[in-house]
């Protein structure tokens, strides 16, 4: 693959700013600088530097990010800033069909939400992880404003009506940590779903952090605001995840 296109492919810009990097002289393979920008390289576990920047070459690319508080996981934050200011700046300029759309959220949490959030550029392994028919078990760390009792489990687990929906709603797993800390299991994404089972029950969420999604979990040296990118295991063990996995590559 010509170097200028590999530049491209990772989103650090049109090809004539990526032909122009190399032309002159600021990209760099191992030791050497070279400044032929049709260049013949294999991509296949490239790393390079750009002005600077470390890179490793990914395609298509699947991150890790772990979400502080006081961020929104949309493109056009209304109040907050976006999780996407916290990404490499070519991650957000990644080229798909010839558009520049970098990697997307694999779904959203709310502002005030913190843990593990996926991203890629993979539009098929979004859907695979939203889809409620795979049924993806994300478990979620939640501090509540009132103890937690046998009663708020045993209907969470039996399952709660939420106001836009005669279907109940119900938690795969729920532990009582402690009394103010329930680990719950979810394999849906409705909107605030957390908040409104456990308003359902008569509680409030204090502070909620997801810390597993399906077999990957949030690593505890991964800190608020940082990212990183998943290893083929990891990617492959999600696309695994949930029910009806088989061949859902
Ligand atoms: N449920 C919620 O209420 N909020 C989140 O951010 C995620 C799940």
């Amino acid at each position: 693959m010509q170097l200028q296109d590999i530049l491209y492919s990772q989103g650090f810009g049109t090809r004539r700013i990526c032909a122009g990097l190399i032309q002159q002289g600021l990209v760099s393979i191992a030791e050497s600088t070279p400044t032929d920008a049709a260049l013949d390289v294999d991509p296949q576990g490239l790393r390079f530097r750009v002005q600077g920047v470390e890179w490793e070459y990914h395609a298509p690319a699947y991150l890790m990010l772990h979400k502080p508080a006081g961020t929104e996981c949309s493109q056009k934050p209304s109040t907050y800033p976006s999780i996407y200011t916290l990404l490499s700046a070519p991650l957000r300029q990644r080229p798909q069909k010839g558009a520049v759309q970098g990697v997307q959220a694999v779904g959203r949490l709310d502002q005030d939400t913190t843990g593990l959030l996926l991203l890629t550029d993979d539009g098929k392994f979004i859907h695979r992880l939203n889809s409620p028919r795979h049924h993806v078990p994300k478990v979620y760390e939640v501090t509540t404003r009132h103890p937690i009792d046998e009663t708020q489990v045993r209907r969470l687990l039996q399952g709660v009506v939420l106001d836009d929906d005669p279907q109940p709603v119900r938690a795969a797993a729920c532990e009582a940590v402690q009394p103010h800390h329930l680990r719950l299991t979810l394999t849906e994404g409705k909107y605030h779903q957390v908040k409104r089972m456990l308003s359902a029950v008569g509680n409030r969420v204090e502070g909620l952090h997801r810390s597993r999604i399906g077999s990957l979990e949030l690593p505890a040296d991964l800190l608020p605001g940082q990212w990183r990118w998943l290893t083929p295991t990891q990617v492959d063990a999600l696309r695994g995840s949930g029910e009806g996995a088989a061949g859902a590559k």
